[in-house]
C-alpha cells in the first residue's frame, strides 16, 4: 500500500476515536476500513453498563461496510489512546474480519512507528468451513 493512503487510513481512525464511548475502560479506539471499491468506513468502540456487551471498533467499522454492502477489504488501520501499545485487533475481531478477507492489511502504530501485518499472520487457521 502507498503511504499517502496509509496515512488517510490512520487519519481517519483518529478521527473515529473521537466518537468512541469507553466510559468504563477509559480505552478510546477507532478504526478505518479501505474496501476493494476504494471507500473507507470507520468505527469506535461502543462501551456498556454489562460490560460484556462492549463491541469493539474494528467490527463497528466492519459491519458499517457489510451493511452497505461491501464485502472485501484491503486494509484497516487502527488507532488507540496509548500511543505506546500497538492496539492490535484482538482475536474475536480477527475471526470477523478474516470472514470476509484473510488476507487484508492490519496497520498499527507504536509511538511513531508504523506497523503493517497480514491478517494470515495474525491469525493462521482461522475458523472457516465453507
Ligand atoms: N477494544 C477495541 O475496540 N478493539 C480491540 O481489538 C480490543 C479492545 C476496546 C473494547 C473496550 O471498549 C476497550 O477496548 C478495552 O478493552
Amino acid at each position: 500500500m502507498d503511504s499517502r493512503k496509509i496515512q488517510e487510513l490512520l487519519r481517519k481512525a483518529n478521527e473515529a476515536l473521537k466518537n468512541s464511548y469507553a466510559p468504563y475502560s477509559g480505552y478510546r479506539v477507532g478504526a478505518a476500513l479501505l474496501t476493494k471499491t476504494g471507500k473507507v468506513y470507520t468505527g469506535s468502540n461502543i462501551e456498556n453498563a454489562s460490560y460484556g456487551l462492549t463491541i469493539c471498533a474494528e467490527r463497528v467499522a466492519l459491519f458499517n461496510a457489510v451493511n452497505e454492502g461491501e464485502r472485501e477489504f484491503i486494509a484497516i488501520a487502527i488507532v488507540s489512546d496509548d500511543p505506546s501499545t500497538p492496539p492490535f485487533p484482538c482475536g474475536a475481531c480477527r475471526q470477523v474480519l478474516a470472514e470476509f478477507s484473510p488476507s487484508m492489511e492490519i496497520i498499527v502504530k507504536k509511538g511513531d512507528e508504523v506497523i503493517i501485518k497480514n491478517l494470515k499472520e495474525l491469525l493462521p487457521y482461522s475458523f472457516d468451513f465453507k
